[in-house]
């Protein structure tokens, strides 16, 4: 497992500090970056120290126990609380992941919670996602098919090309593995990073787009692909159990098949 550092935002200052519930057990500290806009105390680390029993199973629960019993200015992203929309992914002890899937039992006793790294923060676990989802339009994910869909029914694939399809159309754009890779965080300008290179390929992939040649022209690019230098971080940390390198490398291979 790679263990990779903590972002640039972990320059922090220490902050304030909650005292644990009276009676309280079983404590679980949480460290969790704090970055107010309105305020000049930026960025800060809180410590909670909280009565583990009231927590709840996961990390997205120990967040709305915060949220709604001690501190109601906290601010991060959820909605479907079961790993599907990628609203929560954030910096868990380390490693980007989703809050909601991430079960409290596999954290010790102490939770350190950051926003994705390298990426703008709006407010405490908040990030701009703008430039993610820019790079996510610039590939052009929907169905490119230049000859009219037959008249009596939908295009269909062999079930053999559908599975091709597998660990692709199963990413649910959470930035996870984009934010955790080295190549993302000093060129994320230009490199489109393994989400999007992801994406891109999962329509390359799909039997049914006609535009297979213009998406590969539109890839071949020394800072839109080949900043990927097969670190692996961004497979490691998938909370999904994608593999966004090996998406990487088919879209490598096929640039070259193409030149024999
Ligand atoms: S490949 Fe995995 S980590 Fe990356 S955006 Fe998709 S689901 Fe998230
Ligand atoms: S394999 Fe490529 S995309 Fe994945 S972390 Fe490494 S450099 Fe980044
Ligand atoms: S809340 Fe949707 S993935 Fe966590």
């Amino acid at each position: 497992m790679v263990e990779f550092s903590l972002p640039p935002h972990a320059k922090v200052k220490p902050g304030k500090t909650w005292p644990a519930p009276e009676g309280a057990k079983d404590i679980l500290t949480v460290k969790l970056y704090r970055y107010d806009p309105e305020s000049g105390d930026n960025p800060r680390l809180d410590t909670y120290l909280l009565d583990r029993s009231r927590c709840g199973k996961m990390v997205l629960d120990v967040l709305f126990h915060i949220k709604n019993e001690i501190d109601s200015s906290l601010a991060f992203r959820r909605s479907c609380r079961e790993g599907v929309c990628g609203s929560c992914a954030m910096n868990v002890n380390g490693r980007n992941t989703l809050a909601c899937i991430k079960p409290l039992a596999e954290v010790g006793d102490t939770l350190t919670l950051y926003p994705l790294p390298h990426l703008e923060v709006h407010k405490d676990l908040v990030v701009d996602m703008t430039h993610f989802y820019a790079q996510y339009a610039s590939v052009q994910p929907w169905l490119k098919a230049l000859t009219p869909e037959p008249a009596d029914r939908e295009r269909l694939q062999s079930p053999e090309e559908r599975a091709r399809l597998d660990g692709l159309y199963d990413c649910i754009l959470c930035a996870c593995c984009s934010t955790s890779c080295p190549s993302y965080w000093w060129n994320g300008d230009r490199y489109l990073g393994p989400a999007v290179l992801l994406q891109a390929y999962r329509w390359i992939a799909d039997s049914r787009d006609e535009a297979t040649g213009e998406r590969l022209d539109q890839l071949e690019d020394p800072f839109k692909l080949y900043r990927c230098h097969t670190i692996m971080n961004c497979t490691d940390t998938c909370p999904k159990g994608l593999n966004p390198a090996k998406a990487i490398a088919e879209i490598k291979k096929l640039l070259i098949e193409r030149k024999l």
